[in-house]
């Protein structure tokens, strides 16, 4: 039987993920299945299940379900383990389910090598502190960057990671209506509002002149934070497709021992 996959999450019927692993399994001539399966929290565990007894090899998990992944992952990886989040899972063939968490090295590979974009003694912003925003902190600190700010509307979910995480860096966290008198080089929405076509409520003046704008969501057309950015100054103002590609192909990496080349996946993508 071909070898299976899924992207479990909700909602995930926007998602790319299935193309992008189609594209991928092409390119380097892997013969496999991608599919997005909409799963709700409360029928995670069971669903997850199911899926590894029906013999599928691995998944990926998004929104709102990376705590929970974390939660059910036998054993996990360092980064998986720092961020208290899960975003893939491969299965043993006994059943184990191993947890790893690829978004800090996607954002962090799209960032620096697909847009240039510099962190180290920048400021930087992340906005939101769930799932996403969980997996990526580590990573980016570890570019070096002067200070991290994690602004989120439940303060202490913010305030949970930075004591987490705060080993690795200058780190703190803080409500949006803290950020009145300061600026960034870099904004990186890491919440969900972009589902419902909102931003968080940030004041005007929180991006520095030709500072950067980064959504880790995506979208067919620009998302609410990429216009956002455009409209407030941003020298570049990106959506998290590079992200999701990038991430993709790492998680390709862990389940299928290939890593496919990213850039013809993005350009294809982005021109579609
Ligand atoms: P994900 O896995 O995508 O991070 P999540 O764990 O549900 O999903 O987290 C969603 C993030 O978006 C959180 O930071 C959430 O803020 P709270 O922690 O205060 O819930 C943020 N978010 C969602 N809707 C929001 C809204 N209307 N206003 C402000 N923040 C919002």
């Amino acid at each position: 039987m071909m070898d299976r996959y899924a992207l479990v999450g909700s909602p995930v019927h926007h998602s790319i993920s299935p193309q992008v692993h189609s594209l991928f399994a092409d390119q380097t001539d892997q013969v496999m299945d991608y599919v997005a399966i909409e799963v709700k929290p409360d029928e995670f565990i069971r669903r997850v299940r199911q899926l590894a007894d029906d013999g599928f090899k691995g998944l990926n998990v998004t929104v709102p379900l990376k705590n929970l992944a974390w939660e059910f992952a036998d054993i996990r990886d360092d980064h998986a383990e720092l961020a208290g989040a899960v975003n893939v899972f491969k299965f043993d063939p006994d059943g184990t389910s191993r947890g790893y968490n690829t978004d800090g090295i996607g954002l962090l590979r799209d960032l620096t090598q697909n847009h240039g974009v510099e962190l180290k003694h920048r400021r930087v912003l992340v906005l939101g502190a769930g799932g996403a925003v969980q997996g990526v902190i580590v990573p980016l600190l570890s570019a070096e960057p002067e200070s991290i700010m994690i602004a989120n509307r439940t303060v202490a979910k913010a305030e949970a990671i930075v004591r987490r995480v705060r080993k690795f860096g200058n780190l703190q966290s803080c409500g949006y209506e803290a950020l009145a008198d300061r600026t960034y080089d870099l904004v990186i929405n890491g919440t969900s509002m972009g589902l419902l076509n909102e931003v968080p409520p940030l004041p005007d003046t929180v991006l520095n002149p030709g500072g950067y704008a980064y959504d880790m969501m995506y979208g067919r057309k620009p998302t609410a934070f990429v216009k956002w950015g455009q409209q407030h100054g941003a020298a570049k103002s990106l959506d998290g497709t590079g992200m999701l590609i990038e991430q993709a192909a790492e998680t390709f990496w862990i389940w299928r021992g290939v890593r496919p080349e990213t850039a013809p996946v993005i350009r294809e993508l982005k021109s579609g």
